[in-house]
């Protein structure tokens, strides 16, 4: 008997978590509309890490919250996000509290922030379990101690009964990983993780998380504006520019296979693997838009050394299209003729597009 066929890839993917589609949320502010997500559509498959990746401002944290029902000034202008095949924007806020937290974590970036100072770093951990799952004082403690221990503190039960500002920047954040995973979310939410920390933490901060996720068996978003942290780590990567998607693809498709002219000026202004003192990074021109006074056709057009303007690039807005596999997409009109740029010639200045 022959295989069954499997749409759109899920047996190798595993199964689908978050579904959002077309998704639309804007700031009504006395300076106008801010369109921080403007029809941002992806999926993510348990056991995957998915990042995302772009400039300052371009709409990165507004999707993780909106999601994440962390947004009361929003206003959903269209679009929807799905968890697990339920509708999380016509959630009441009772439902969606129980899957924060529960089914999906958020880790933030400052974790000075986000963790109480008058609280222990233990108390705080098992905070999470006794809400979520109802343990007691003494069995949400013996899960604080186990978490923390999991995310690599030494000295686990000492550690609980201590402040966070007794803790180093690493150690906090590596606290924060562990109050995030106390319930054994589905979904690990990592807005910047490690942007506060020096090199070497970053990377022990990273591999905590890759360990973690293989351990509860979860998907991880990962946010961060340094497509480098991606190289390594991410199974797929969504570059987001202006509030809206570039590229997706896996990260092997977006370093090697780049369709869009933004993720190739992302690409480029990255420290090169064997570069040495003369390397040269080559930063993107211009700066990002307003939100509010977005670009008209593509956003992008006003930065881009492959536009054509005036024409399609200033008139009419490029739609995400399949490229090169059935998951790589792009939002550029000419991805194309992106085929047989390279990363060097854009550092060089010498790009030769094709037809
Ligand atoms: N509460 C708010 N009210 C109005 N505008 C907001 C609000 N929060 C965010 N914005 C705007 O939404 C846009 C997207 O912001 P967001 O924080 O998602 O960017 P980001 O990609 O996460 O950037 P960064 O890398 O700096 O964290 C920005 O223009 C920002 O100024
Ligand atoms: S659509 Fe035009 S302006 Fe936008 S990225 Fe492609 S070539 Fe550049
Ligand atoms: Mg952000």
């Amino acid at each position: 008997m022959s295989e069954p066929t499997v749409p759109s890839g899920l047996s190798r993917r595993g199964e689908l978590l978050l579904s959002v589609e077309d998704l639309q949320a804007y700031f009504d502010t006395d300076d106008g509309t801010v369109k921080a997500v403007d029809g941002v559509s992806f999926d993510i498959y348990r056991g995957e890490v998915f990042a995302v990746v772009g400039e300052s401002g371009s709409g990165k944290s507004v999707t993780a919250t909106t999601i994440m029902g962390l947004q009361p000034t929003i206003r959903i202008a269209g679009g929807s996000v799905h968890w697990k095949g339920r509708d999380l924007l016509a959630m009441s806020e009772e439902e969606h509290r129980r899957i924060r937290g529960g089914e999906i974590a958020m880790i933030f970036q400052d974790p000075l922030t986000a963790l109480n100072p008058v609280h222990t770093v233990g108390r705080q951990i098992g905070e999470m379990a006794r809400i979520h799952e109802g343990l007691n004082h003494k069995q949400a403690h013996e899960r604080a101690i186990e978490m923390i221990e999991l995310v690599g503190i030494p000295e686990p039960r000492k550690r609980a009964d201590m402040y966070p500002h007794e803790f180093s920047g690493g150690m906090r954040q590596r606290a924060m990983i562990a109050m995030a995973i106390t319930c054994k979310p589905d979904l690990l939410i990592a807005d910047e993780p490690t942007t506060a920390l020096d090199v070497t933490v970053q990377a022990q901060v990273l591999d905590v998380l890759l360990a973690i996720k293989d351990e509860i068996d979860s998907a991880i978003m990962l946010i961060t504006h340094d497509l480098g942290v991606v190289a390594g780590l991410a199974d797929r990567v969504m570059v987001m520019y202006a509030g809206r998607q570039a590229e997706i693809g896996t990260a092997a498709e977006l370093f090697y296979q780049t369709r869009h002219p933004y993720t190739f000026g992302l690409l480029a202004s990255l420290p090169r693997l064997d570069g040495g003192d003369d390397e040269e990074l080559v930063p993107i021109d211009g700066s990002p838009p307003s939100l509010i006074h977005v670009p008209s056709g593509c956003a992008f057009h006003p930065r881009c050394r492959f536009a054509e303007v005036p024409g399609r690039c200033n008139e009419e807005r490029p739609l995400l299209r399949t490229v090169t596999s059935d998951g790589h997409v792009t939002a550029c009109h000419f991805a194309e003729r992106l085929a047989t740029v390279t990363v060097e010639s854009i550092r060089t200045g010498r790009t030769e597009v094709g037809p």
